[in-house]
């Protein structure tokens, strides 16, 4: 069944290469190998844009906008401005999100038919190290990509039954502000979730594992949004596991392994995403596995040489831009070229929560292992010191990690607005700057940028705006 988006309806190739997944990383790689002069075929089940268009990034970060908007209603007299904030109508934030997510659907499938890629819409299976199966057709190339993304997991015994135990998926979907939430997991999407629904008025609670929210982030980062959400009276419990869940007749009773209970309305899971790997053919031609995620190597080529895997079903960051990173790089290696391997500590991380953390490069744990206690430095900048963040009121701090004498190799960001500064966090991270290097390039001022700048130069023993 080819279609639509292609010019070559009806053809079943042989291609050069065959893309099963359309989300980010198996639209990236059609883009880029069709721009490179390849005949690709790129097979979705669903809709072109996968995760990140329709269930993730896209869409939840239209609603933290719209909480962003609310937020700024609720506090507008701090800033001399009388508003009165007079609810959230989710019908309505939810038009407005879905607008967005369908104008950039229909922007990538005018891309997607522009560079004259073959789009097949069906469900499609392995068959062969150089064939994938939709709808009994055969699409035959010499190379396959698999790009066939993640589903939001749940916990052994803990049932999503969409009403009262959602994920994201059906939590994207909600027409209702719910009174009150329990967020299983204080990763990305939990913190995420959780300052959209305080922002729109519902009392939440975060239950995360592990001793601290964003676990994977910087320590000092984690302690800091705690602090701000413990200020916006988010509650959580941290190094509390989840023991089960009882639902009531106003939703739910979930019960932690430490004896507390909390009733809420929703139980929220949000306790990371699985690999789509089962039942697609991947074992029986040979593919490589390991806890569900295809196996690669550092091009993203699996096992079988024919055959290579990008995205959320490999285990690298689960992220939409590193999608796109896998996607081109794949690309390019099919097509001739000879890319870089991707440098996993390089790609920027963003939680788009209120405030939100951002970075790149090592925590100081990590440096601390890579390099000795002795052979870091840190400091942290203080975003009170910067005008613009006390214009916004916002809190937080830059933090730069370098190693002793060498070169800055870890940036911790928290506070409003920070995600945009990770630009320059990532440039300075990926061309090995030293912060007498950053220190002498002049900020633009009165911008949060600024605070970048300042914690060069005070790490280059300079400070301006800070106590040195
Ligand atoms: P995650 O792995 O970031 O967080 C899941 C959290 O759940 C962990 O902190 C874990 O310790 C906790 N957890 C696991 N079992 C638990 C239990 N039994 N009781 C209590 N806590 C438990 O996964 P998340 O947040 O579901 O996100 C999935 C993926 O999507 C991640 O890789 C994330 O980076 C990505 N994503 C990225 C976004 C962004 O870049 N802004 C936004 C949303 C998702």
């Amino acid at each position: 069944m080819a279609d639509s988006a292609g010019t070559q309806s009806g053809q079943n190739g042989p291609f050069d290469v065959v893309i099963l997944g359309g989300g980010s990383g198996g639209y990236a790689c059609a883009l880029r190998a069709a721009q490179l002069g390849m005949k690709v075929a790129l097979v979705e089940k669903g809709e072109l844009g996968g995760t990140c268009l329709h269930r993730g990034c896209i869409p939840t970060k239209a609603l933290l906008h719209a909480a962003e908007v609310a937020d700024s209603s609720r506090e507008s007299e701090q800033f001399g401005v009388r508003t009165s904030f007079e609810g959230i109508d989710m019908p309505a934030v939810n038009a407005y999100k879905d607008g967005v997510v369908a104008r950039l659907y229909k922007g990538l499938q005018g891309l997607v038919k522009s560079r004259k890629i073959t789009f097949v819409e069906g469900m499609g299976r392995l068959v062969s190290p150089t064939a994938v199966e939709v709808d009994g057709q055969r699409y035959e190339g010499k190379y396959v990509v698999l790009a066939t993304g993640s589903y939001a997991k749940s916990l052994p015994g803990l049932d999503i039954d969409g009403s009262q135990v959602i994920t994201s998926d059906q939590a994207l979907r909600l027409d209702r502000v719910p009174a009150s939430v329990v967020v299983l997991g204080g990763g990305v999407i939990g913190c995420e979730f959780a300052s959209v629904w305080k922002s729109f008025g519902a009392e939440v609670t975060i239950v995360e594992a592990l001793p601290h929210l964003v676990p994977l982030e910087d320590e000092q980062s984690s302690k800091m949004l705690e602090r701000a959400f413990r200020k916006r009276k988010i509650a959580f419990e941290l190094g509390a596991r989840f023991s089960g869940v009882e639902k009531t007749e106003g939703g739910v009773k979930v019960s932690l392994e430490n004896g507390k209970t909390i009733e809420a309305e929703l139980l929220l899971v949000a306790v990371g995403r699985g690999p789509t790997s089962q039942e697609l053919g991947y074992e029986q031609v040979g593919v490589e596995m390991e806890r569900g995620f295809v196996k690669v190597d550092e091009h993203c080529q699996t096992n079988v040489p024919t055959i290579s895997a990008v995205g959320d079903l490999i285990p690298t960051l689960q992220l939409a831009h590193v999608g796109f990173g896998e996607g081109i790089m794949v690309a390019e290696r099919l097509g001739g070229l000879e890319p870089a391997p991707i440098d996993y500590d390089g790609v920027p991380r963003v939680t788009y929560s209120e405030p939100e953390v951002a970075s790149v490069g090592i925590t100081e744990s990590r440096a601390k292992e890579k390099y000795g206690d002795d052979g870091i430095e840190t400091l942290t900048y203080d975003l009170a010191g910067n005008g613009k963040s006390q214009i916004l009121k916002t809190a937080g701090f830059v933090k730069l990690v370098r190693q002793k004498d060498g070169p800055v190799v870890g940036i911790h960001m928290v506070g409003s607005r920070v995600g945009e500064l990770v630009a320059e966090a990532q440039l300075i991270y990926g061309w090995e700057a030293y912060p007498d290097d950053v220190a002498s390039l002049v900020h633009a001022h009165p911008t949060q940028t600024e605070a970048v700048g300042e914690a060069h130069l005070a790490l280059a023993g300079k400070p301006l705006h800070a106590h040195g």
